[in-house]
């Protein structure tokens, strides 16, 4: 049985940008539900014990919908908290210098990144990826992720369902990624989503199936997946 993790922070850490509020119900009522919709269904298709990631994988592969969708949702908001830091500090280090490789400089990134939010049709998610090109933003609609997409590697994610900012901003997604990206973004994470895109740390990896309700707040264990530069 996969458990819900706790957030790695307070409720009303990211406040102002996003609050208490907004966090219950995202994390309590939203991620709760599709926790255990992947509990039920994934037993239901004889994958309980697997890991998550060959959970989101396997039902994809197999056309199972309402598994994938409950499950890569699983997936998706687990990795999202670990995107978010009431400590939010400007991008760095080889992340920094990636960005700038890819986009000419951090302000471009951030543009590229709210443009792909604010302009993607419903819900879904936005992406900051690497693959064998370097870095590039994407967006995914509705539960599908980047798990099941060949080369590319997850280092950032905004989630984009209205649920995530509608209590704080209403229908204005564009300030909602902006600030997002200002005041709350996890740089640090992602650079080290960036070190271990190249082998050199461990990648995000769902707590597995059994772990306490702590589970990801250790160092995600395993080998990460997906590695595009072999
Ligand atoms: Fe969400």
């Amino acid at each position: 049985m996969f458990t819900l993790p706790k957030l790695p922070y307070d409720y009303a850490a990211l406040e102002p940008t996003l609050s208490a509020d907004t966090l219950h119900t995202h994390h309590d009522k939203h991620h709760k539900t599709y926790v255990e919709k992947t509990n039920e269904l994934s037993q239901k298709a004889g994958l309980d014990g697997r890991p998550l990631e060959e959970v989101v994988r396997e039902a994809s592969r197999k056309g199972e919908k309402p598994l994938f969708n409950n499950a890569a949702q699983a997936w998706n908001h687990a990795f999202f908290w670990h995107c978010m830091t009431p400590k939010s500090a400007e991008p760095s280090g080889a992340l920094k210098a990636a960005i700038e490789r890819a986009f000419g400089s951090v302000d471009a990134f951030k543009d590229a990144f709210v443009e792909e939010g604010f302009s993607h049709f419903g819900s879904g998610w936005v992406w900051l990826v690497t693959g064998s090109e370097g870095l590039k933003v994407v967006s995914t609609h509705d539960a599908d992720d980047t798990l099941v997409k060949d080369g590319l590697f997850p280092l950032l994610v905004c989630d984009l369902w209205e649920h995530a900012y509608y209590l704080d901003y209403k229908n204005d997604r564009k300030s909602f990624l902006k600030a997002w990206l200002d005041k709350v973004a996890n740089f640090a994470f992602a650079e080290k989503q960036l070190a271990a895109a190249d082998g050199q740390a461990e990648g995000f990896r769902y707590p597995s199936p059994g772990a306490n309700d702590d589970g990801d707040r250790r160092e995600p264990p395993g080998e990460g997946e997906q590695r595009p530069r072999a």
